[in-house]
């Protein structure tokens, strides 16, 4: 070979290597095994179109977001018949009449006209063995969610998803999850939305991993009418096993996250702050450990304690036999107290791969370092 030909090559791998787009690092913990487009060649959509095209086709794909895509008037607006569970004020949510929630469950709850943007209640389909990849802060979707239903090995990172009718539950969800498996949700904001941030519904989500990322609850319009998101994490499924890690969760007031179904969840240096309501309910059948998190002015740690809970605050030692570790403490300022006292699920861990865990000082960096900053 010449050697201007040797010179271009080796010129060619190196501007490769330094510009290579997508994925950073590896999943802990539950989805450890997650490769999504794995080393699909990228493909960087500049439409909406484009970007529900590469999403929800059947070809493995490594899709990187570099712009914003504002979906926000794209499926048009509609008006019709909802409801005020909470009363009129301006801070309150109003309800959209999804399933007839308005008359089934808050039958009592004054009619009122809704007017909403329709994109925004259901979101993006996404396919199997798929990277969404953000860069830098670029990578932004306005006005509607992702939604992970019958597919398998997904990462999500270093992506915004906001502005989901914030106004009204069932205005939208950021991120939904059903009949999955091998999930990894990694350094993405969530704001503004009118339902839930994250959502694993009620059949088998199987091995997700949910990390580093910023769950930002502050709104305009909330249940309590007050600035406060209620509807946070909510964690179905069948069999579910979630670990949940070095997420920021904050100035929420409710479900961050609730617990349900059969999920067994590892809830690990999450840094839960300014919750002005209950950061976890932990209905019957579902298993949490919960370990090296801060909790920062959170009114009330847990609300509905069904299921089993081990929280170990005095001795870590009962994790070792399961995990391989002793367990880490979690840290509270300016919060309640809970107590949870059952380590016999801890055997369910075995076999899988678990997230380590630092001690909870180590926590309040989240701040800085969690959601689409990569
Ligand atoms: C995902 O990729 C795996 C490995 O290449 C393949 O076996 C599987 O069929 C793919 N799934 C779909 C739904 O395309």
């Amino acid at each position: 070979m010449k050697a201007s030909l040797v010179l271009a090559s080796v010129f060619t791998a190196l501007v490769n290597t330094v510009s290579a787009d997508g994925v950073e690092g590896t999943a802990e913990g539950f989805a450890s095994e997650v490769t999504g487009g794995g080393t699909a060649t990228p493909v960087y959509p500049t439409t909406t179109d484009e970007l529900v095209s590469y999403l929800g086709d059947s070809e493995a794909r490594v899709i990187i977001l570099q712009q914003e895509f504002d979906f926000t008037g794209t499926e048009g607006s509609l008006t019709e018949e909802g409801c005020a569970p909470w009363g009129t004020g301006d801070a309150c949510q109003l309800a959209i009449n999804q399933n007839g929630w308005c008359d089934n469950y808050q039958s009592s709850a004054t009619k009122v006209s809704v007017t909403y943007d329709a994109a925004a209640t259901i979101g993006i389909t996404v396919g199997s063995n798929k990277s969404i990849v953000g860069k830098g802060t670029s990578g932004v979707i306005r006005g509607k969610g992702l939604r992970i239903v019958g597919a398998e090995n997904v990462i999500v990172q270093n992506i915004e998803i906001t502005e989901l009718n914030p106004s009204l539950v069932w205005g939208g969800d950021a991120i939904t999850l059903d009949s999955s498996d091998l999930v990894w949700i990694d350094h993405v904001t969530t704001s503004l939305i009118g339902r839930q941030h994250i959502v694993l519904g009620t059949d088998a989500d199987n091995r997700v991993t949910i990390s580093n990322n910023k769950i930002d609850g502050t709104t305009s319009w909330s249940p309590n009418c007050d600035s406060y998101a209620y509807w946070g994490l909510y964690f179905g499924g069948s069999s579910d096993k979630i670990t949940l890690k070095n997420n920021y969760i904050f100035h929420t007031s409710g479900r961050s996250p609730k617990v349900t179904g059969t999920t067994l969840l590892h809830a690990v240096n999450n840094y839960f702050s300014d919750i002005n309501g209950h950061a976890f309910e932990i209905d019957s059948s579902t298993q949490v450990l919960a370990e090296g998190n801060l909790f920062e002015s959170v009114d009330t740690l847990v609300d509905g304690q069904e299921g089993a809970l081990f929280v170990p605050d005095s001795d870590g030692s009962a994790c070792s036999d399961s995990l391989g570790r002793s367990c880490e403490a979690n840290g509270y300022t300016s919060s309640g107290t809970w107590s949870g006292t059952d380590s016999s699920f801890l055997s369910g861990f075995s076999g899988y791969t678990i997230a380590s865990a630092e001690a909870y000082s180590s926590v309040s960096g989240l701040v800085s370092t969690a959601g689409n900053s990569l």
